[in-house]
């Protein structure tokens, strides 16, 4: 059968279609994979945070916070693209906010105040996890 330029151009854009749906499907993937890099990242440093509190590492601590911050934020900006979960934006945005206060109370050598962010920063991880994990 002889493909008519019409035929030829409708296959074009099946491809490109196609092309268009594979490129999205992987970037969504793609950050799901590093959803989870940043869920392990969270874990290990809000155990560390509170431990470098504990011990009087300020500068320790406040590397751990800073860092709790940063993913907190790439968190909220996943679940604001993602559209689907208002209450995770709302909930990354505090733990957010509880991360950025331990470099705050740690300056003024406020390590009770820093110790209290961070366990209300860990008591919180549940509270978006009973509601959405696993990814539905
Ligand atoms: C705003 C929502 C939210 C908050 C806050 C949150 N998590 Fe998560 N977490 C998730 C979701 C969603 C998953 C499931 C990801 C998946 O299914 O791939 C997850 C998965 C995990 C995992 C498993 C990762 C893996 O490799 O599969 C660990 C560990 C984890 N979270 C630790 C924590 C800790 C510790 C905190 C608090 C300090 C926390 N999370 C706070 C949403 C959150």
């Amino acid at each position: 059968m002889r493909s008519t330029p019409r035929a030829r151009a409708t296959l074009a854009a099946v491809a490109l279609v196609t092309l268009a749906a594979t490129a999205l499907t992987s970037a969504r993937a793609a950050s799901m994979l590093d959803f989870d890099v940043w869920m392990r990242a969270i874990d290990r440093h809000s155990v560390d945070v509170q431990k470098n509190i504990d011990a009087r590492k300020p500068e320790a601590a406040i590397a751990d916070a800073n860092e709790l911050a940063r993913l907190y934020g790439l968190m909220g900006t996943y679940f604001v693209d993602d559209g689907h979960a208002a209450d995770a934006v709302t909930m990354s945005q505090s733990g957010k906010a509880l991360a950025a206060a331990i470099p705050t109370a740690l300056a003024a050598q406020d390590f009770d105040g820093a110790s209290k962010a961070a366990l209300e920063l860990s008591h919180a991880c549940n509270d978006c996890h009973d509601v959405h994990k696993p990814f539905q």
